[in-house]
């Protein structure tokens, strides 16, 4: 399963992409908007900083629009992958673009007929957003579920790309599922790195090693 940052902010991106962790970027409006700066610099970041897939989302709502901004954000960079909205026009800017073997990421997925028109349209992602789905009391990890099956009956070759992940536990159900990618917020990215037991072992391990050291001086790796 791939790990994408569901994020714009450069200092998680850069301390994840250190650790060799990602295989990719999300960002939307919102995200952009919450990192405060000239979104321009952020995409010109991250594109240069990620190798892999970098989703960056149109704000028009009409295919025209769609289609000028998605050009204009593939001048960023050939990893970048055009997101758009699961609205009509959406999904002919998605049409479109795919006959040009341009990627889209189609977002704001909450039905599984959604993500089957998506692939239809030749998504090369689509982008369910389970969390919001369990916020209004629906089990957005079912469809996942559905999305999985749909999409093997027909071998369709969009990536199920769960986003709108909230804790770890949805990455493990995701992956259990066999879901192609999980975009995740900074937190939980880093809650999924941390265990009590490791942290206790670890601070055990160098006690005894203090110990060893006091007993013979020249105690070195
Ligand atoms: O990529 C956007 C998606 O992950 C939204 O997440 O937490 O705003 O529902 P959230």
């Amino acid at each position: 399963m791939k790990i994408f940052l569901d994020t714009a902010n450069l200092e998680s991106i850069k301390k994840f992409n250190d650790m060799g962790l990602l295989d990719g970027i999300t960002t939307n409006p919102s995200l952009m908007s919450k990192e405060g700066g000239n979104p321009k610099n952020a995409m010109e970041e991250i594109t240069k900083i990620i190798q892999g897939d970098v989703s960056l989302e149109v704000v028009s709502t009409e295919y025209s629009g769609m289609m000028e901004e998605g050009k204009r954000l593939r001048e960023y960079g050939d990893n970048v992958v055009v997101k758009v909205p699961m609205t009509p026009d959406g999904l002919k800017a998605c049409k479109s673009f795919s006959s040009q073997g341009i990627p889209v990421n189609v977002t704001l997925i909450f039905s599984a007929n959604q993500a089957l028109l998506a692939a239809k349209s030749g998504a090369k992602y689509v982008s369910p957003f389970i969390g919001r789905l369990d916020d209004i009391g629906q089990d957005g990890m079912n469809l996942i579920k559905e999305i999985k099956v749909i999409f093997s009956n027909y071998s369709f070759k969009t990536q199920i790309l769960v986003a709108s992940v909230r804790h770890p536990l949805h990455v493990i159900d995701a992956a259990k599922i066999g879901a192609d990618v999980v975009t995740l917020p900074p937190g939980v990215l880093d809650k999924m790195l941390q265990h009590p037991l490791t942290k206790i072992g670890l601070d055990n391990f160098l006690a005894d090693w203090e110990k060893l050291k006091q007993k013979n001086p020249d105690t070195e790796i």
